[in-house]
């Protein structure tokens, strides 16, 4: 059994920052969003060890060692996990918890998600019942279509006191557990406490996490009263500084950006548009550990905030915690509307579209940001803004592109276009020499792993193997994906023993509900063990990846095994059936 709770490795894993617990042993360099230095478990001249703050991990390139803080502890200070735990412990000064687990949080956590699940059924059908007409009509009035509402289970909370109280305790939860959930509330009168309903005459929008789970609603009113939304506050399975809307949806998107604006309303419109990658953050603003959680999702993010003035305020913020973490973005300039809601509304989906293709891109804004603080009236400016600009413009492959913006810089800043080609080309030549460089001096340890030698040895195929190791690997990003195929595959199918051994852990976090950070699998897993995880989590899918990928994965693996049936153990047999099997041929 675990030693540790989830809750406490958990607080543990925030407050030993992995970059932090590092740096006295790596010279770490920032490297766009990651940190790199020269590895601590290996020799190596130039650096091959890096560390990545958004998963809160290390991985090595140079020899495939890899992990997060309690790993790279064990392996530094070489301590067994216990000690690593206790020696963290004492560096962020918590407390060693005491011998036993406790549970009871996971199961109060899990009856929370169920709770929820269940009152977004309530609503849902509420909806479609003579009490929810004024809400049914309310989406209609939106242009929502059927199928949007059931895709979002949209539904209406009652305009009852005790509506959601009565069916929920029917069900046998108890007045605490929704007081807990956030969908009631509490008055004390004289002493005496009684419960109603948090949400009142309200069109209801769940919020569902990207393994499916129901974690909050927001509630709107129908007309132009006041509080316009009712949010879920944060409990124990919902932190509202890291709610995001749709993501649910949008990870599945096969577009590698992910679109976030600042409404459920806005969100839902574009779905209901295609833009299937739509997102919404809701209400609050862009926190850096939201913008970690959205960086695992997509390469860039279109922002699409609202035209007004708090809009482009917090479109800046967001621009600078973005920025700050080394991700791509876009920013669309919204006209002829306040809103994405609006605006499709107004015009259609194809004046949207336009407005994101039209947004300004990383270049220009990278070039805006390098200007920065620089005089342009002087040469010294002039100079720096120039090698900056070559520096941003090298790392784009485009021909077209660098032309263009050659032409601009030359004739903004008065330099021959020449001269500002030949310094990109010069850059990009030198950086596309150390790629390949580094790329042949990495190749010995990347080809194969260790795992894929010893199942080849066992004579599995390598087909086999890259399907486990996918399955895997998607299943990690996409937990709710494991409701589907839970009846189509088991830890048996698989050959490779460190992937089984995986998929066992995974799939009992998954089903217990519990987080799914690399942190909550250190204790089971050995240093090395932790290496393939580390490397599957970081490069294991491609985004777009779905439920068929997993299919096809686990009939891979399946036929496979049924091919090793068919044929005899040659090792267990008798000499005599041996012979017996060539003398049929
Ligand atoms: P908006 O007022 O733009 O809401 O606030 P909206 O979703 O676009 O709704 P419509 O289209 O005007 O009907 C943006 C987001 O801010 C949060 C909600 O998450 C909302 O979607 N918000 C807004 C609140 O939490 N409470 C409020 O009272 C208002
Ligand atoms: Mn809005």
């Amino acid at each position: 059994m675990a030693r540790f709770s989830d809750e406490f490795l958990s607080e543990l894993r925030m407050r030993c920052d992995i970059e932090q617990v590092i740096s006295p042993y790596v010279n770490l360099k920032r490297r766009g969003k990651n940190l790199v230095g020269l590895c601590p478990f290996h020799n190596e001249k130039t650096p091959s060890f890096t560390v990545y703050p958004d998963s809160q991990s290390f991985y090595c390139f140079g020899c495939g060692a890899g992990g997060e803080a309690i790993g790279f502890i064990r392996r530094a200070e070489n301590l067994d996990f216990t000690e690593a735990v206790r020696y963290l412990c004492y560096k962020s000064g918590m407390v060693m918890p005491s011998e036993g687990y406790d549970d009871s949080l996971s199961q109060k956590r899990k009856r929370m998600y169920e709770i929820n699940k269940e009152a977004a059924r309530f609503f849902n059908s509420c909806l479609f019942s003579e009490k929810g007409k004024d809400g049914l009509e309310y989406f209609k009035s939106r242009g929502y279509k059927k199928g949007t509402i059931t895709r979002f289970g949209l539904g209406y909370a009652p305009n009852e006191w005790r509506a959601l109280l009565t069916y929920m305790r029917g069900l046998g939860y108890s007045y605490e557990e929704l007081y807990e959930a956030n969908l009631a509330n509490r008055s004390n009168k004289d002493g005496k406490i009684s419960y109603y309903d948090s949400f009142r005459n309200r069109v209801m929008v769940p919020i569902i996490d990207v393994r499916g789970n129901v974690v909050a609603f927001g509630g709107r009113v129908l007309d132009d009263s006041k509080p316009k939304y009712i949010n879920t506050s944060d409990t124990l399975v919902y932190k509202k500084s890291l709610g995001v809307f749709g993501l649910n949806f949008a990870k599945n998107s096969t577009e590698k950006t992910l679109i976030l604006v600042e409404g459920y309303m806005d969100a839902i419109s574009l779905h209901e548009a295609g833009f299937t990658n739509a997102i919404a953050c809701l209400g609050t603003a862009l926190t850096s550990e939201m913008a970690h959680l959205l960086s695992r999702y997509a390469d860039e993010i279109i922002l699409s905030y609202d035209a007004d003035e708090a809009g482009q305020k917090a479109t800046e913020r967001a621009i600078g915690i973005l920025g700050s973490i080394g991700m791509k973005l876009r920013v669309v300039h919204l006209s002829g509307g306040k809103d994405p809601d609006e605006i499709l509304k107004k015009y259609g989906p194809e004046r949207f579209r336009s407005l994101i293709d039209g947004a300004a891109n990383d270049i220009e804004f990278e070039l805006l940001k390098a200007r920065d603080g620089l005089d342009l009236g002087t040469s010294d400016g002039k100079m720096k803004y120039l090698e900056k600009a070559a520096q941003i413009l090298s790392k784009t492959r485009s021909e077209i592109t660098r032309d263009i913006y050659s032409s601009r810089l030359s004739e903004e800043l008065q330099v021959s276009k020449e001269a500002i080609t030949a310094r990109i080309k010069q850059i990009s030549q030198r950086s596309a020499k150390k790629e390949k460089d580094d790329f042949f001096r990495k190749l010995p340890q990347q080809s194969i792993s260790d795992n894929t030698k010893t199942a080849l040895a066992n004579s599995t195929n390598l087909k086999t193997v890259r399907a486990e190791e996918q399955l895997v690997a998607t299943l990690f990003k996409n937990p709710d994906y494991y409701r589907h195929i839970e009846n189509m595959v088991s830890a048996e199918d698989f050959s490779v023993p460190l992937y089984k051994r995986i998929f066992s852990l995974l799939t009992e976090k998954i089903k217990e509900h519990r987080s799914l950070e690399l942190t909550f699998f250190s204790e089971e897993l050995s240093p090395s063990e932790m290496d393939t995880l580390v490397k599957i989590s970081k490069d294991g899918v491609n985004s777009g990846t779905n439920l068929k990928f997993c299919e096809d994965c686990i009939a891979a693996m399946k036929s496979e095994k049924e091919k090793q049936k068919a044929k005899p153990d040659l090792s267990q047999i008798s000499d005599e059936d041996f012979l017996s099997l060539f003398r049929k041929k």
